[in-house]
């Protein structure tokens, strides 16, 4: 659970709020951000880099929790934002984000996305291949001198899901080493981009530093000394309790290291957290709909893969909890949610404390990517984000209506 989670009687208190008066509230599901520790984290991940790096810039991957609200706190707090595309950009200027702090991603950017981009005039747009080059000249025009910086996949096979291994010589992404010095020519003769230097992602939940230090060395690798290197995201978080992950002082300290062993003190270093800075800052509250036992037993709660993604895509577990059954003895159930497939699994196989229906069940470490992947299956409505900081619960971003689902349809053939 979030650092300021408390234990009271049969309650859970998150930033000082209980949860069981949010549900009441603001109903279930709903995703519940502790925004004091958020801060805090976010302030630790400037320090652990800055403190040992002062040429160091955090950036917030927005794409793990897309929120205007949850990117006004983190900017506020003194991180950048890296956005992809022009969808992600319109949220981070929304939210106040200074447009040179912000880096576009996007392996397959439109040109409106670069439009856009441009037109903000943010800090770097990152070159994914030889049409984003091509796109940019034709957009930008001759002597705009756009900074850029280059993606190379550096030819790292991640230890993690492979679906978010992003740095393997397979990779979509970026442009493998090989093509890297074609790419950096091209960049340079076409005298509209202004290449000022390289970035790598090699995936994500990754929880060996060794796998970092390789990235920085892979990019040293290239030869040339480049002003700026963003070395993304990608560092692991704990879901369930055998899991051990580095913290981020350890992280950061490995890639200063990394950062001064094989390319020297003076470049500008960027790191791009995403999960490793939200998720483990807000829970998921459900309420238990059903029971069922039989081979298995089901608890059925009233949200599912329409608020979180992670176990039927990556087959992620979490350690939900019985919210007021602290001490009961524990079954082994499936926690699942109300969509209409078997892979509607939260996690399966998990101690739950005697769950009735009308329980509330609460999901933590839920904060990175579930609300980002939300959708409608069986059009349920996306959740509420509810921040909770001092006893105070505000609501930054309402449900979805019933209205909110009918608002797109242009009926057809009279309906
Ligand atoms: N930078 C780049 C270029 C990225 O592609 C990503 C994540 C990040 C930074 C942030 O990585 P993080 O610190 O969050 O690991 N949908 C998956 C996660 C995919 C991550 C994609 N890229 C999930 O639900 O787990």
């Amino acid at each position: 659970f979030p650092p300021s989670a408390r234990v009271d009687g049969e309650d859970l208190l998150i930033g000082g709020c209980s949860l069981r008066a949010i549900a009441e509230r603001f109903g279930t599901p709903a995703f519940v951000v502790d925004e004091g520790s958020l801060r805090e984290r976010a302030r630790e991940y400037r320090t652990a880099m800055t403190s040992r790096y002062p040429r160091a810039a955090v950036c917030f991957a927005v794409k793990s929790f897309p929120s205007v609200s949850m990117i006004r706190v983190l900017v506020s707090e003194g991180l950048g934002c890296d956005v992809v595309g022009a969808g992600e950009l319109r949220m981070a200027l929304a939210a106040g984000a200074d447009p040179a702090t912000v880096v576009m991603h996007g392996n397959a950017k439109s040109n409106a996305d670069i439009a856009a981009a441009l037109d903000a005039g943010i800090g770097y747009i990152v070159v994914d291949g030889f049409d984003d080059i091509d796109r940019i000249e034709r957009l930008a025009g001759p002597g705009a001198a756009v900074p850029v910086l280059l993606r190379v996949s550096p030819g790292i096979d991640a230890h993690t899901h492979q679906a978010m291994a992003t740095g393997g010589s397979a990779s979509k992404f970026g442009v493998s080493v090989d093509q890297a010095p074609a790419a950096i020519s091209r960049i340079r003769a076409g005298g509209v981009a202004d290449l000022r230097g390289l970035h790598a992602h090699i995936g994500s939940q990754i929880t060996s530093l060794a796998q970092f230090e390789a990235e920085v060395a892979a990019l040293a690798a290239l030869g040339e000394r480049f002003d700026v290197y963003n070395l993304g995201g990608g560092l692991g978080v704990r879901y369930e309790k055998a899991d051990t992950t580095p913290t981020i002082a350890e992280y950061a300290q490995a890639l200063v290291d990394a950062v001064r062993r094989h390319l020297g003190g003076g470049v500008e270093v960027i790191v791009e957290p995403g999960r490793s800075l939200v998720a483990p800052m807000a829970v998921t509250v459900y309420r238990v709909v059903t029971v069922k036992r039989n081979a298995r037993t089901h608890v059925a709660v009233d949200g599912g893969m329409g608020d979180n993604l992670e176990h039927s895509l990556y087959g992620q577990c979490f350690s939900p909890a019985v919210i007021g059954r602290w001490d009961g003895p524990a079954q082994l159930a499936d926690l699942v949610g109300r969509h209409c497939e078997s892979g509607d699994v939260i996690t399966p196989d998990v101690p739950l404390a005697d769950p009735r229906i009308g329980d509330l069940i609460a999901v933590p470490v839920t904060g990175a990517y579930c609300f980002t992947m939300g959708n409608n299956y069986n059009a349920a409505l996306r959740p509420p984000v509810i921040y909770c900081a001092d006893g105070a619960a505000r609501l930054g971003v309402r449900r979805e209506t019933l209205d909110d689902l009918l608002a797109r349809e242009m009926p057809v053939n009279g309906a």
